[in-house]
Order: structure tokens, then C-alpha cells, then sequence
């Protein structure tokens, strides 16, 4: 399962690149709203430091619009994936632009119906919500992930699924039990998989432990 992260700030992608983790961004309009600057300068940063797939999401609600805009993301390099909303005039958009060889990403993703509709339209990944829809349907966000893995797997359907609005570490595990492409993960969510309170329990009596021989 490849880890991207959630988030636009540049520090926080370097660190998860130094980590070794990073296989891709995922970015998007209140994510960037975040970030000082032009937001197509901190894509094009981002960029730079993952050469893994980053998402820039369209802003238009109309396939031409969504495509003007998809065109302007792809030029700011080649790892870029346009971001496109669930909806029909999403589907032409996904259509056009991979027919000009513009790799997309169906985001806003909560049906396995939904997800079909974009791998069919040619998405190169779909991002179903897991977090918003748990906020609403208690537990429901893994079984949609699970559908949507059946359901391509069915036909051999080659888009990626990318498990988004990932709340916390057990969203990631079932992840890749159910056996999802991507997950993309938050800063915080990051962090906390490396995290067990044995870990730290453990690491603190080796070091007691050590501090009783190291002076022998
Ligand atoms: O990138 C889109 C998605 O991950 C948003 O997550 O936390 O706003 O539901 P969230």
C-alpha cells in the first residue's frame, strides 16, 4: 500500500520524505487555503520534493472549466494529478483529460457506485471518504472501501483506490487489510502509526536496564 500525505505544508511533506514514506500528496482547496502564498507555487514546491503523484484539485463546476483548469495544473509538472470532483460534469472532464493523456482523480467519493462511474470515465484513482462518512454513518466508511476494492477487483478495473479523510490509525490498518492502493494520511495520522505505548515502555527499561551495565 503506497502512504501519501494529507496536507499542503511543505515542512510537514519534507519531514514524511525524510522518513522514507512518501509515495504522493494529496492536496486540495481548504488544505492549500491554509498555506501562505500563491497556491500554485506551493503545488509546484511540492512538486520538487515528491516525485510520487500529487493532487491539485479543479475549482470549476463545468467539464470545460474543470479541464482549462486541469491543463494549467498538469503544466506545473509531470507528476501532477488533477483533482476532480464526483459529479456527472466531472465524469466528461475525467473523460477529456485522459484522452489528452492528463492522469485524474475522482475526490468527493462516498458510494461504490460513485467510484465506478470514475474508473469507468477513466480516472486514474478514486478518493472515497472514509472520516466523513464515519461522522455521519458510524463504521460505515471501511465498508465502503471494501465495496469498492470487491467491486473492482471483479472486473479488473486498474484505477487506484485511495482511502481519504483518514481519521486515524485503524482506518490506515483496515486499509490494507481490505487491500486499498493508497491511503492519504493527515501530519498527525502520520505520527501516530509509529506510536505504541509498549514501544516506549520497552525503550525505557532497555535504557534502565543499560544504565545498570553500561560501567562495568
Ligand atoms: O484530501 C481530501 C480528504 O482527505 C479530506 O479529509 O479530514 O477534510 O475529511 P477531511
Amino acid at each position: 500500500m503506497k502512504f501519501f500525505l494529507d496536507t499542503a505544508h511543505v515542512p510537514h511533506i519534507r519531514e514524511a520524505a525524510a522518513l522514507g514514506l512518501l509515495d504522493g500528496v494529496t492536496t486540495n482547496p481548504s488544505l492549500l487555503s491554509k498555506e501562505d502564498g500563491d497556491p500554485r507555487d506551493v503545488v509546484r514546491e511540492i512538486t520538487k520534493i515528491c516525485d510520487g503523484p500529487i493532487s491539485a484539485e479543479v475549482v470549476s463546476l463545468d467539464a470545460e472549466g474543470m479541464v482549462r483548469e486541469g491543463v494549467e495544473w498538469s503544466k506545473i509538472a509531470s507528476n501532477i494529478i488533477v483533482k476532480i470532483p464526483m459529479s456527472p460534469e466531472g465524469l466528461k472532464a475525467i473523460r477529456l483529460l485522459a484522452d489528452q493523456n492528463i492522469p485524474s482523480n475522482c475526490t468527493l467519493v462516498f458510494a461504490p457506485i460513485q467510484a465506478l462511474m470514475a474508473a469507468k470515465a477513466g480516472a486514474a484513482m478514486v478518493s472515497p471518504f472514509v472520516g466523513r462518512l464515519d461522522d455521519i454513518f458510524q463504521g460505515s466508511g471501511m465498508e465502503v472501501i471494501e465495496q469498492i476494492c470487491q467491486i473492482f477487483s471483479n472486473y479488473e478495473i486498474t484505477t487506484e483506490v485511495l482511502v481519504a479523510s483518514v481519521r486515524n490509525a485503524a482506518h490506515v490498518a483496515d486499509a490494507a487489510r481490505i487491500g486499498a492502493d493508497i491511503v492519504t494520511v493527515p501530519w498527525g495520522v502520520l505520527q501516530a502509526l509509529t506510536q505504541h505505548h509498549l514501544t516506549d515502555v520497552g525503550i525505557e527499561r532497555f535504557l534502565a536496564d543499560w544504565e545498570k551495565i553500561k560501567d562495568r
